[in-house]
């Protein structure tokens, strides 16, 4: 069975009223590959706004969410208010979570437990820092990530996972197609190993970090690159031409 390719544009806090009609100008006027499975990460605030908005081939998707459904959390969303709302996506674990706001991989993985038994279906993100990767540790860090998340969760089926290192996040240095190939092999064969054969096979792995419309065809050819998420060019025009890397 092929895995269908899947872009995310992932807004990050970017955006008001104005740009986000831009936006979804572009998004309606695409031409966007029937093929593809495309998702947009909007901010909590436009959530709502959006996901009525979109055209019917793009979906929205929370950019983060808390481990319980309600309570005395401040600030929080949960997985019951993103569904209440039609929205059925959650990105989980980002880079941005992990380094800025100090997520855990044990809350993490909590948080992808309770996203999916919620009913929402989850990008959960993983990637290694500079240091890490200089240091010869890529595929320790990114297989603790990923093992913390496959302890916790038993049902794959609406689980995609991203890699994006983080020294290529929002940089301009994007992973080579040989350095993002190597990472996503690595991290299939550590699903085979320590889930299944049969999860490892199906589960798609999106490449996040600097991706453009320039470089997004070589990337798509690797076969172990599923999709991509995309920060700083999903906010323009060129989102269109990544979601179209494989026709175009
Ligand atoms: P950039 O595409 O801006 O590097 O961001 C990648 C990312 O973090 C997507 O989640």
């Amino acid at each position: 069975m092929g895995r269908r390719f899947i872009v995310g544009g992932n807004w990050k806090m970017n955006g008001d009223k104005k740009s986000i009609e831009e936006i979804l100008g572009f998004l309606r006027q695409g031409p966007l590959d029937e093929s593809v499975e495309i998702i947009v990460g909007v901010p909590a605030i436009y959530l709502d706004y959006v996901n009525q908005k979109l055209p019917g081939n793009v979906v929205a998707a929370a950019q983060n969410c808390y481990k319980v459904p309600k309570g005395a959390f401040t600030g929080e969303i949960s997985p019951a208010m993103i569904l209440d709302i039609g929205v059925k996506w959650v990105i989980i674990g980002h880079s941005e979570r992990r380094n800025v706001f100090g997520e855990t991989d044990e809350l993490i993985a909590e948080k992808c437990a309770h996203a999916l038994e919620s009913g929402l279906s989850i990008i959960a993100c993983i990637g290694e820092k500079l240091e890490e990767r200089e240091a010869g540790r890529t595929t320790d860090v990114v297989f603790a990530q990923t093992k913390a998340i496959a302890d916790k969760i038993t049902d794959w089926s609406r689980v995609v996972l991203a890699y994006e290192p983080v020294w290529a996040i929002g940089t301009g240095k994007t992973a080579t197609p040989q350095q993002a190939q190597e990472v996503h092999q690595q991290l299939r064969s550590w699903l085979s190993t320590n889930v299944s054969p049969q999860v490892a096979e199906q589960t798609r792995i999106m490449y996040g970090g600097s991706v453009t419309g320039a470089n997004c065809k070589e990337l798509a050819q690797e076969a172990d690159i599923d999709g991509f998420l995309v920060g700083g060019a999903s906010l323009k025009p060129e989102f269109v031409n990544i979601v179209n890397a494989r026709v175009c």
